[in-house]
């Protein structure tokens, strides 16, 4: 069994101190006092596996202070400081390392939008006057270029000085597949793939060519930074495997891009408007999130078959572990509402159908999956206003907590798959609705 968890983003501290904290498994307090090494200890005597993600948005506000953060190539030799000291503290026994949590969510969600951490974007962006400088059009294309160069110095790092810990390491990209709007219109479909340049071609690109895609030169031209040859070569093949998270899947249809002006933000350079109905009015499937403020979002689970396919196919083969697959539940639930999470066993288990049809029938290269989340946890953003665990966590006492529907669920399919892989039809019959069963029928 493998387990997610992340470092918090320490590395300055005088004590030279690295905090672990893990998402349910216990209170990060319970870890502070029982140390990182006992941490990862307990786990690997239970044949727990560790993936460490050494930053996960969490930067040390100190470096944001000093430099603004990842906008600023400082954060370069700084981060591999700290990923140095990880290694050495703990690559004896941690063998899988991911870098960056998401390359694409601060550069867009932190220096775009402004609604994360650090929260920059241009005056005329930010109607609820949260930023506190920045300029969208600008600063996302830096950040992400700031990010790939630390990412693939991080990894020349573990590939040279620590090359005889013999592990693994990698980024995380959040990944969504995009259809096209309206199926039978050549700009609907031309705008589904230039989407999905911008979204997975920004990192992806570099990371395999060591360049950007070039629709995103042609359309962002001169904000868009370039990687020196010897920089291109550095971060083109900075990895061991692809960590992919995946939720949901959008409608692409073509809008026009407002660049130049004083509101537009980098997430405009696409030129495409993201929907969850279609051109009929259809939605995508059942209802991830209800959210009556800015609309709500549905899911799909064959998007994550595609995604898989269209990353084996595009980007060589590569190893692939699926970091992130979840489902959120409001935290009004009282408890015995949280616990009977049928939606969450239908989320997971039909995500899980396409996991394992994409790999029987493309022979994708995928070597684990990791159910966001072991327990309910503090979620960016979010806080404690959304459950995301397969176990219900007191937020007031969290030692008290129970397996929700959905962890004994998971519990079961992981006791069927260790048993015998070849049969997992129990999959389907596990669902729980029969419109659901019917949905999936011709999977
Ligand atoms: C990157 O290189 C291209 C082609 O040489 C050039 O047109 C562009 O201005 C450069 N961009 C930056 C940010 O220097
Ligand atoms: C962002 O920076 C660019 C390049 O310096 C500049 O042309 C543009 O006016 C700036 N935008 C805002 C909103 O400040
Ligand atoms: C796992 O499988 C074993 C052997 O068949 C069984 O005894 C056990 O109850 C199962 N556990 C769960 C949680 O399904």
């Amino acid at each position: 069994m493998q387990l997610r968890m992340v470092v918090s983003f320490h590395f300055r501290s005088k004590e030279g101190e690295v905090v672990v904290l893990t998402f349910g498994m216990a209170s990060v307090t319970d870890i502070q006092k029982s140390g990182s090494h006992k941490l990862i200890d307990a786990l690997l005597e239970k044949n727990i596996t560790p993936f460490v993600t050494l930053f996960h948005w969490d930067l040390p506000q100190t470096l944001q202070d000093e430099y603004e953060g990842f906008l600023d190539r400082q954060i370069i030799q700084d981060f591999k400081d700290y990923a140095d000291l990880c290694f050495k503290e703990f690559g004896g026994k941690v063998k899988h390392w991911i870098t960056i949590n998401q390359l694409y969510t601060v550069p867009t969600r932190g220096y775009a939008i402004g609604t994360d951490a650090p929260g920059r974007c241009s005056p005329m962006v930010d109607t609820k006057h949260r930023c506190y400088g920045g300029n969208s059009s600008t600063e996302p294309y830096i950040v992400a270029h700031n990010q790939l160069l630390a990412h693939a110095t991080v990894v020349d790092l573990y590939r040279t000085k620590y090359k005889f810990q013999k592990g693994k390491i990698g980024p995380v990209m959040i990944t969504r597949w995009f259809l096209p709007f309206d199926e039978s219109d050549p700009a609907s479909i031309e705008a589904a793939e230039r989407m999905n340049q911008f979204f997975h071609g920004w990192y992806m690109e570099p990371l395999t060519k060591g360049r950007y895609p070039d629709i995103m030169r042609q359309i962002v031209g001169s904000r868009l930074p370039n990687f020196t040859e010897e920089e291109a070569e550095l971060v083109a093949g900075s990895y061991d495997f692809l960590g992919l998270n995946y939720y949901v899947t959008q409608y692409a249809q073509p809008k026009p891009n407002p660049y130049p002006s004083e509101t537009h933000t980098a997430m405009m350079d696409a030129g495409v408007k993201l929907t969850y109905d279609n051109s009929r009015g259809e939605f995508l499937g059942p209802l991830f999130v209800e959210d009556k403020v800015s609309g709500n979002s549905y899911y799909y689970p064959k998007g994550i078959y595609y995604v898989m396919d269209y990353f084996k196919t595009k980007y060589g083969d590569p190893l692939i572990y699926v970091t992130e697959n979840g489902f959120s539940t409001p935290s009004s639930e009282n408890r015995e509402q949280a616990i009977a999470d049928y939606k969450r066993i239908d989320y997971l288990c039909s995500h899980l159908c396409f996991l394992r049809k994409v790999i029987k029938e493309k022979g994708v290269n995928v070597r684990g999956y990791f159910a966001w989340a072991l327990g309910d946890n503090y979620e960016f953003c979010k806080g404690f206003t959304v459950r995301f665990g397969l176990s219900y966590v007191n937020w007031e006492d969290l030692d008290d907590r129970n397996l929700k529907e959905s962890g004994k669920w998971y519990q079961r399919f992981i006791n069927g798959t260790v048993k015998n892989s070849a049969k997992q039809d129990f999959l389907r019959s596990s669902l729980s609705s029969q419109s659901q069963k019917k949905r999936l029928a011709d999977a």
